[in-house]
């Protein structure tokens, strides 16, 4: 009764959980928000009492947001654990604990000393970020609720079962049988049927491998299938039973059975823990993984290892039995005859002394598939004094075509003493048993057998650990040894958000609500692809490139018009206008004519009645191309002088050649970084709806761009009409972090070119895969440095030459270059520099803006020669940092003088925040007591210049209408795309207006209200936005002025209608142009930034040096944000691009067909999906996560006090980098390896394991080994 009362309070709450995401400012684009409302929400519904934390968080595992950095998420949601009676009965938590609040950041009574919001303006109050109230259990009562949901219609589960037979479009069948006897009759008459339980395998297949299959069964409802009986002997496990309720049954079973005979089943719970998320789980069965036989399934190794039997039945209903171990054949083929299902599993109990272990290593620890994995086991039996081996069993997953019997192993295991001999034996025996050749698909060779000795290594450890202390033990464990084997415990995220309110007027400075999260939560915010189709509609798809580069022989186009739905091909000679684009200089075209250069590239484009039909179509061009060499990688176009035109740039200060001949500098050195890309991974792909009107007179488009000025040049060139006559709108977009800025230009111009000539409405809306392909990534750099400086650190003179790989246009390459040369000293004042900087053609898809414009490139390179100095002098990379600082005053390279800057307050108050001489000793003392996982510690600063550096892009318009009811509605030249642009410029007009912020209403971004707008974009949207409305509303108010002096107006509606009887125009447009900047290449010299935004970050990580795994313990960050115009937003702003550079910095490796990676096809992309690119997830957010905005320092230099906040704080993230690097250079320390050492960008779990260097690496790497980087 207590539980049903509780699941009636708990599906009440579904409410709740929309308006506690959304006042915990959970939502920023809101792309990803339906998806994380509907995990809690079956979590919820499903459980019988208030969840944990811990089981909060897990069940969020499978959702990805690109924005938010999840702290806020999990704040949301957390308030549905029950952690304690105490804060969650009927008191209020503001009266708890003596006036305390609850922090929804720890779900604890506040410890950040905040209590209330002061409307006082300039009140000096620290407030803690969301003084809400948590959802109290109490407070519901589920009795009253009129909204009740069920669990499940009734109806439905009262309806007798009957088997289902379907059709499907082009002679697809799809069958439910419901008895064994049944798929056995279907599968007799269809060999080739596929049978389909959870449909994760099969439907990927379908739908993103294209491949067709003609007969589905789907066996969900057999009951022979789904048994799950606990036997005598051991489990029963039926092929249809859903990993879920494999889970759970392992779970009772540990509880209940003797320990020794359990062994197998705890080794299937821990490696179902990292096993995809909770979704997939739920569905996926144990069949369809087994018979996938996927070589990286991470259960088959498991099956293997533990002595389980496969249960297979025939058309007959004959059934036999075969070892796992015997089961799989090759890749992805199995021991099953066409007239074969597999029937059930037999899991058997472990005996006494009989263990079996699991083992996973992956890019991401949660939800990613291996990269390694086994099972391994091992049967102990006394004999005279010893133990020894009396059977083992070891597989591995991620080292063959199929999961592998290591028999050699095996072979050598039996009959051995379980002592160190044996150890050494074994590992030699395994690797006469892995054989991985050099260009293996999946690459990372080294790595992988290196992973399966560190693997084999944990086993032994794990299983003496388990007999330590138990008779004939001889040898005992180094208590640092245990640290191999100590598993990690993920704590509930612990987190603060510390800010000060200035408030000004009536919104101004406020921790406002994102205006529309309301609708994201609930799903009916709309983006690009949810405007409806028209009748006449059309879907367009893209006839790509599959060549680096090549010349186009012949196209043969006959397979699309024949092709179901087809409506219409276009290639260049169709297009009306021009052909050729560029947003800078013209080098691209809009369909490739003669040669193409790069995989990706557009060559024409098919309209089609639905969008699989258009992609259908467009797959069906075949194009004949003739092969030319293809340049793929800056190494190769530095040697092939494969340059942009006209893009070397260079920048010096002072005279760095005579520094280096004075003999000032006590040390010189020199080096190379590379820096890797990043893809976007905005959840909303490029889309983009054109239609005409007035017989095609006018061209209308919805674009999820960050430039609607952008698209409506593109179409209007394209089809050579007036620019007057195009109109391009936005609303929101579902996150563009840059990649929006440019390169969806061409994709809705592409998509104009049907619409126009067939006067028809088109969308195009990109898959994840084709537009991770081909719009473009953050650029990867290489940086040759030379650097000189004094045995105390300080640096004197500086040497760079920077390279970035544009890929086949120029794009904003040339401009991210730049910025990265600007950014290339980070904070470090440095007498003599010299910076020269290229921009690379490569055969690659055009890369382009992402968050940091090449800055974080710069800084990074920097901050690698910083930490190589520190380990030269042996000093603390920290105090080389702190003796280089620039202050207030100083030059920079460029000439440009820091005003205002406030690098040491935010150092000073890091430093203490995070006790940084205490963290480190800590970490000192853990990395004595541990040899197999090593601590890091590093503190980081940024200092990021705010201003577009082309001079012309630093304007911004403004259309501001106030009505008679005394609302008003502001358009601005700014794009909403999640980083509350809009509700920032709304507060802006509300506190301009006094009037509240629910008055001010923005609607959209459109070309037609206002015109030539810059792309948003340079973090400088809301000082530019926000200063052009302020100016639209001055003049409005100053039109006003003269009636509200004549009368006291008891409202806003008031005094509007009176203006508007007195005939006054209450509309006006706004302009603002950034004051005081410019730059002039040809001298080298100028102000390119209006001011910088500074920052500093401390992290401290811990890595698993046996597998290169890691975690970040703890991060603090703190950012100079002057006044903040809504501090709420600014940490969201902190946190997401933190989480957005740890990816970029440790997780997000693009991997392309390149001399690095040559088991991909050249000029590919192999990580083109979430399946292979992993972006962090909630399991990646440091434990503690700290954020702090400086307080009582206001900006002079922008709107109301503040600054610029959305791209400074991603770089800060490379405090968990150099984090990362410290903890290995403890690693290395163990064997003797003490210098320097280069790491590059990402620190992967492949490069942070092959930089420890050890016994388990030697066998396969020298210690100057360097595994490899598409760069
Ligand atoms: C997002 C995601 C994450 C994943 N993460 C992991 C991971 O971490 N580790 C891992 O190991 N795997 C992972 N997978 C793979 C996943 O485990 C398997 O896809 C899943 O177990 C297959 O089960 P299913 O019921 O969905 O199979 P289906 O797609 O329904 O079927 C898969 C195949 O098995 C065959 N089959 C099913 N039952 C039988 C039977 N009784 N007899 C003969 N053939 C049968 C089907 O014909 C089909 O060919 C992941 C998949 C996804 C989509
Ligand atoms: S808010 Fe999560 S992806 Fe944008």
């Amino acid at each position: 009764m207590q539980s049903e009362w509780m699941f009636w309070l708990l599906v009440a709450d579904v409410k709740k959980h929309l308006e506690s995401l959304a006042r915990s400012h959970g939502s920023q684009c809101g792309f990803c928000t339906p998806g994380f409302i509907m995990s809690l929400y079956a979590l919820l519904r499903s459980s019988q009492v208030p969840p944990t934390e811990e089981q909060i968080e897990e069940s969020l595992a499978g959702n990805l947001c690109r924005c938010t950095g999840y702290r806020p998420i999990v704040d949301a949601f957390r308030v549905f654990a029950k952690t304690d009676d105490a804060l969650y009965t009927g008191i209020s938590s503001l009266s708890l604990q003596g006036g305390e609040i609850i922090c929804p950041s720890t779900g604890k009574p506040c410890s950040c000393g905040s209590k209330t919001v002061s409307d006082k303006e300039t009140n000096d109050q620290s407030i803690c970020s969301a003084s809400y109230k948590p959802v109290s259990y109490s407070e519901v009562d589920g009795s009253t609720y009129t909204d009740k949901e069920l669990i499940f219609p009734p109806e439905l589960l009262l309806r007798k079962l009957t088997p289902l037979s379907l059709s499907g479009s082009g002679g697809l069948k799809w069958y439910r049988p419901l008895t064994v006897k049944h798929v056995l009759e279907l599968k007799q008459k269809y060999p080739n049927a596929k049978l389909l339980i959870g449909n994760t395998e099969v439907g990927i297949e379908m739908r993103l491998k294209r491949i067709q299959y003609q007969v589905l069964i789907s066996v969900t409802h057999v009951p022979e299938l789904n048994v799950l009986n606990v036997k005598e002997d051991g489990i029963e496990i039926g092929a249809a039973v859903r990993l879920t309720e494999l889970l759970n049954l392992f779970r009772e079973v540990v509880t209940q059975r003797p320990a020794h005979e359990t062994s197998a089943c705890k080794a299937f719970i821990e490696q179902l823990k990292w096993f995809a998320g909770t979704q997939i789980k739920n569905v996926a069965s144990v069949g369809g993984n087994v018979c996938t036989a996927s070589p990286i399934s991470d259960l088959n190794p498991l099956w293997m290892a533990a002595r389980a039997k496969f249960n297979i039945i025939n058309c007959k209903g004959n059934i036999r039995t075969t070892l796992a171990e015997n089961f799989f054949l090759g890749y992805r083929k199995v021991d099953l005859a066409g007239d074969e299902i597999l029937l059930s599993i037999f899991l058997p109990w472990t005996r006494p002394f009989e263990y079996v272990k699991e083992f996973k290593q992956a890019h991401r620890r949660d939800d990613d598939i291996a990269i390694v994995n086994a099972g391994m086991r091992v049967y102990l039996e006394e004999k005279g004094e010893d133990w020894v081996v009396s059977d083992a069993s070891i597989a591995y997953g991620g080292v063959a075509p199929l999961s592998l019997f290591a028999i050699k192993s095996k072979e050598f295991l039996i009959g051995k003493k379980w002592n160190q001999n044996m150890l050494q034996g074994a590992l030699n025996a395994l690797q006469t048993d892995i054989l991985l050749k050099e260009d293996a698909p999946g690459g990372m060779v080294e790595f992988r057998k290196s992973l399966t000795l560190s693997f084999f290594f944990k086993f032994f450890l794990g299983v003496s650990h388990e007999i330590e202390g138990k008779k004939y033990t001889k040898e005992s464990i180094s208590p640092s040894y245990l640290s191999a084997i100590k598993s990690l415990h993920r704590p509930p995220l612990v987190a603060s958000q510390d800010y000060e309110i200035k408030k000004h007027g009536t919104s101004v400075g406020l921790p406002e609500v994102h205006l529309s999260s309301r609708l994201q939560v609930t799903g009916e915010a709309e983006y690009t692809d949810d405007t409806p189709m028209p009748p006449n509609g059309l879907h367009a798809a893209l006839v790509l490139s599959k060549k680096p580069h090549a010349r186009i022989v012949a196209i043969d186009d006959s397979g699309a018009k024949s092709s179901p739905g087809f409506a219409g091909i276009f290639f260049a000679k169709d297009i009306p206008g021009s052909n050729i684009i560029g947003p800078v200089v013209l080098d691209e075209e809009l369909f490739a004519t003669e040669v193409v250069t790069c995989v990706g590239q557009v060559i024409g484009v098919v309209v089609a009645d639905t969008h699989e039909n258009a992609r259908r179509a467009a797959g069906k061009v075949h194009v004949e191309y003739e092969e030319l060499p293809a340049i793929l990688t800056i190494e190769d176009a530095i040697g092939a002088k494969s340059f942009h035109p006209n893009t070397e740039k260079f920048l010096q200060k002072g005279d760095v050649d005579l520094c280096f001949q004075s003999g000032q500098c006590d040390k010189i050195i020199e080096g190379k970084v590379q820096v890797g890309g990043q893809e976007h991974f905005y959840l909303e792909p490029q889309s983009s709806f054109v239609w005409t009107m007035d017989g095609g007179n006018e061209v209308h488009i919805i674009s999820s761009t960050q430039a609607p000025q952008k698209s409506q040049k593109y179409v209007s060139h394209v089809l050579g009409i007036p620019m007057s006559k195009v109109v391009c709108k936005t609303k929101r977009l579902g996150g563009g972090f840059g990649g929006k800025e440019t390169r969806g230009a061409f994709i809705a111009a592409a998509a104009a070119i049907p619409s126009y000539l067939m006067n028809r409405p088109v969308k195009i809306t990109l898959d994840r895969d084709i537009d991770m392909m081909i719009t473009g990534q953050r650029h990867s750099f290489l940086g040759k440095y030379k650097v000189g400086f004094t045995n105390m650190g300080k640096v004197l003179a500086l040497d760079i030459e920077l390279y970035n790989n544009a890929g086949n246009s120029l794009d904003l390459s040339c401009a991210i270059l730049e910025r990265a040369m600007f950014h290339s000293e980070n904070c470090y004042e440095i007498p003599n520099i010299r910076i020269f900087g290229n921009v690379c053609f490569t055969n690659l898809p055009s890369n382009t803006a992402f968050r940091g414009f090449g800055g974080p490139q710069g800084m990074l390179i920097a901050e690698n020669w910083m930490q190589r100095i520190a380990l030269e002098l042996k000093k603390s990379p920290e105090e080389i940092r702190e003796i280089n600082f620039q202050g207030e005053g100083s030059i920079l390279h460029y000439g440009q003088q820091l005003e205002h800057c406030t690098l040491a307050p935010l150092w000073n108050e890091l430093k203490s925040s995070c006790d940084f001489l205490k963290a480190r000793e800590e970490v000192n003392e853990f990395n004595l007591q541990n040899r197999w996982k090593k601590r890091g510690v590093a503190m980081i600063p940024t200092k990021f210049g705010i201003s577009f550096t082309t001079k012309f892009m630093n304007q911004a318009g403004a259309l501001v209408n106030v009505y008679t009811d005394g609302t008003v509605l502001v358009t601005h030249g700014g794009v909403e795309m999640g980083q509350g642009l809009h509700t920032k410029v709304a507060q802006v007009a509300a506190s301009a207006f006094n009037i509240s912020l629910s008055s001010v209403f923005i609607s959209e971004t459109s070309t037609d209200k206002v015109p030539n707008s810059s792309p948003t974009a340079a973090s400088a949207s809301s000082d530019m936005y926000a200063a052009a409305v302020l100016d639209a509303c001055e003049q409005i108010k100053a039109r006003m002025d003269p009636i509200a002096s004549r009368h006291s107006f008891s409202s806003f509606a008031e005094l509007a209608v009176a203006c508007h009887m007195e005939r006054i125009d209450l509309s006006a447009h706004g302009f603002y142009i950034t004051p005081d900047i410019g730059f002039d290449w040809s001298t080298g010299k100028g102000k390119p930034f209006r001011y910088f935004t500074y920052g500093a970050a401390f992290a401290e990580v811990e890595i698993d040096t046996l597998t290169g795994d890691f975690h970040t313990r703890a991060a603090n960050v703190i950012m100079d944000l002057g006044y903040s115009l809504n501090p709420a937003i600014d940490v969201g702003q902190v946190e997401g691009a933190f989480i957005q550079g740890l990816g970029w910095v440790a997780l997000e490796e693009l991997k392309w067909g390149d001399a690095a990676h040559k088991w991909v096809p050249p000029g590919c992309l192999y990580t083109c999906g979430p399946g292979s690119y992993k972006i962090p997830t909630v399991n990646d957010v440091p434990f503690k996560f700290n954020v702090s905005l400086l307080k009582g320092h206001p900006n002079v230099k922008a709107i109301h006090s503040s600054k610029a906040v959305g791209e400074p704080p991603f770089f800060l993230a490379s405090a968990v980098f150099f984090a990362i690097k410290d903890a290995i250079l403890a690693a290395r320390a163990e064997t003797g390896h003490t210098g320097w050492f280069p790491l590059d960008n990402p620190a992967t779990p492949e490069r942070i394991r092959m930089a420890c260097l050890d016994e388990f690496t030697a066998p396969f790497v020298s210690s100057d080994f360097h595994p490899k980087l598409s760069v």
